[in-house]
């Protein structure tokens, strides 16, 4: 029987609507059989780089209440072992996503060509890269966003999706989306972390990590209302023409939910990840199943940005 929570990204059927953010648990083979033989709706594999990455010294990530703060330096094995180890992934029967990352934008080109022949089912461009010296994010800068997808659109031979840093002013909203419309994008995967913030331990007198002086990406609840309202201000804008995933915050089926009324198609799970381990897909997606019943919607579709006006 097809589950409740069936969805879609761009061309890509997924058999439900939870999976992982790429970067917790998913960078080595092992981390992602992991992830194959849990509920997760598709296997999302850490943001590759040309060359295999050490990041950054420890301590790199660290939990709070409230969410996570990390500066991990994109530690990844680089994507010419994904590419060996991306078949193996197949055995597990489910959708494979790669996320592409730079360190200069110039390299997007030759990911771009090795993945296109890969056994991937969809490909997500990182453009919220924190790592490009002395510039923006890719997110962050609309004249560099459009000339890099007017640049890479053509090259891509896969369905495509880029993961934004947030935003939060309408004008960045509307000016991102005015781009985005001109490319046959996928999917909107939003957010990444919320970049350079600081958690401090007021006891030792010291930050929580150790690179960057302690600034760090933040992800978990902190986050939640920041990615709703990136979720339904595209969906709003973009909604009709492309699928937009909901990431930041998520830990439970209420707040996958919240995300479908705000129009997402699908969502991922990045700290939850990682304090919970591989079970939370299945238990948030059964617990989102439960409450599209109990509130007597019968698909992901019938309940999509059904968000009601106050
Ligand atoms: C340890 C860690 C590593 C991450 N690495 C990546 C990464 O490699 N690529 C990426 O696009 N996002 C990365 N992220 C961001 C997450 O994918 C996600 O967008 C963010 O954490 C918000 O989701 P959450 O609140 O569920 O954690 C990372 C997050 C964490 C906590």
């Amino acid at each position: 029987m097809m589950s409740i929570t069936t969805t879609q990204i761009g061309s890509v059927s997924l058999p439900s609507y939870v999976f992982g953010a790429s970067g917790p648990n998913c960078t080595t083979l092992e981390q992602l059989q992991i992830v194959g033989r849990s509920d997760a709706a598709a296997i999302m594999i850490k943001t590759c780089t040309l060359e295999y990455r050490e990041g950054n010294p420890e301590p790199r990530y660290v939990e709070v209440p409230l969410g996570s703060i990390n500066s991990m330096g994109y530690p990844n094995l680089g994507y010419k072992e994904y590419l060996r180890i991306i078949p193996i992934l197949k055995e597990f029967k489910k959708p494979i996503i790669a996320s592409l990352g730079v360190l200069k934008a110039s390299e997007f080109p030759t990911l771009i060509e090795a993945f296109n022949t890969a056994d991937v089912d969809f490909l997500e461009l990182n453009f919220s890269c924190p790592n490009l010296t002395g510039k923006p994010q890719i997110g962050y800068d609309f004249e560099m966003t459009d000339s890099l997808l007017k640049e890479l659109v053509p090259l891509i031979k896969k369905p495509f999706g880029i993961k934004l840093p947030p935003y939060f002013d309408p004008v960045h909203w509307e000016q991102a989306a005015t781009i985005f419309k001109k490319y046959p994008i996928g999917a909107l995967v939003c957010i990444n972390s919320i970049g350079n913030t600081l958690i401090i331990d007021p006891e030792t007198e010291q930050p929580l990590i150790k690179p960057k002086g302690g600034f760090g990406g933040l992800g978990g609840d902190f986050v939640k209302p920041v990615a709703l309202a990136n979720v339904r201000a595209f969906s709003q804008l973009l909604g009709d023409k492309m699928s937009i995933i909901g990431v930041g915050g998520i830990k439970s089926g209420m707040d996958a939910f919240e995300f479908l009324l705000c129009g997402a198609d699908a969502v991922q799970i990045g700290t939850q990840f990682m304090k919970e381990g591989p079970e939370c897909f299945g238990r948030i997606d059964r617990e989102l199943a439960e409450i599209l019943k109990r509130k007597g919607y019968k698909s992901i579709a019938e309940a999509k940005g059904k968000l009601k006006p106050l």
